[in-house]
């Protein structure tokens, strides 16, 4: 693995060679994560043309913690304001001996452009490009199915909210059912769930009360919108009657079904408190494992593995 770009098309070793090396990067009460000299002499670029509040800090921890160099461009005071293309930020960093840069952006495709213009020694991950991949965030995701269901191939997975803006969505599918997963539905009004999820192998439900009956794992999803044209755009109260997660509701799924969601909430819009903060909720766990995903990450592409 020289780049990570998107979860389609890993092949289940790969995928659970990521889990399994993060898994090894956990040392103490499932959680503590030990710094090892793993990429000490190694550069990191974060490059965050997106805001970011959990991957952004979450790779600058798992940078640290495998001892890279680890440098946080702050983009808004960056020369891209001055006109500076994609491409010629990235010569000027690489000339500054650039090992691994990681990418957020708004267009979707961006790591892969800059992937193609980086030096063979120079890695590059994504960070979430558009609506189109989020790999570290289904990867993290599947830590976390992982660690509390132990396994995939008896499992229904529900997939709930903003489907068609969703980049994680489209990330965790793939991976969800490379893993073997029993079940992935995915679960939202007909204007938010793209035309193609039949053809990736889920099941498509238009009613939240059927579409967590049973499930195992309930992944709940915001409204991106910032994604979305006026016309698209729910009133947040409407939504929340029909597709907000509410303990009432989540009853339907098995009682020991654990919630997930990527962040940022939107409390009292898909999700209500209750639910955010109750006992089924993985959202916190899911941000921690996010440290230890993120060093396997980086790790694995670097060639540098524990
Ligand atoms: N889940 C996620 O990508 O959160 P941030 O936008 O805060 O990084």
């Amino acid at each position: 693995l020289i780049h990570l770009l998107s979860t389609e098309g890993l092949s289940k070793d790969i995928l659970t060679h990521i889990l399994d090396t993060a898994q090894g990067f956990v040392s103490v009460n499932d959680r503590e994560v030990k710094k090892v000299p793993l990429l000490r002499g190694k550069s990191v670029f974060n490059l965050f043309f997106e805001n970011s509040t959990r991957t952004r800090t979450t790779f600058d921890i798992a940078a640290t913690r495998l001892s890279a160099d680890v440098y946080t461009l702050d983009i808004a005071r960056s020369s891209a304001s001055k006109g500076e293309s994609l491409l010629d930020t990235i010569a000027n960093l690489s000339a500054m001996a650039a090992d691994i840069f990681v990418v957020r952006h708004s267009e979707s495709g961006a790591p892969y452009l800059i992937a193609q213009h980086v030096a063979p020694h120079v890695h590059v991950v994504n960070a979430g490009d558009g609506r189109h991949a989020h790999p570290t965030q289904a990867l993290l995701d599947m830590y976390t199915i992982r660690h509390y269901k132990k396994d995939f191939s008896n499992l229904t997975v529900a997939i709930v909210g903003d489907v068609l803006h969703s980049r994680v969505a489209r990330s965790d599918i793939h991976a969800l059912t490379t893993l073997g997963c029993a079940e992935v539905r995915v679960v939202g009004p007909k204007t938010l769930v793209p035309a193609d999820m039949a053809q990736m192998g889920v099941r498509v439900f238009n009613n939240l009360e059927e579409g967590i009956k049973g499930c195992d794992v309930v992944i709940m999803l915001r409204l991106q919108n910032e994604r979305m044209s006026g016309a698209l755009l729910p009133s947040s109260q409407e939504y929340f009657e029909s597709f907000g997660l509410t303990p009432e509701k989540l009853q339907l799924a098995k009682p020991d079904a654990i919630v997930m969601h990527p962040g940022p909430i939107n409390r009292g819009v898909e999700i209500d408190s209750a639910v955010v903060d109750g006992q089924q909720s993985v959202i916190l766990p899911q941000v921690t494992f996010g440290i230890a995903v993120r060093m396997a990450v980086m790790s694995i592409v670097a060639g540098n593995e524990a």
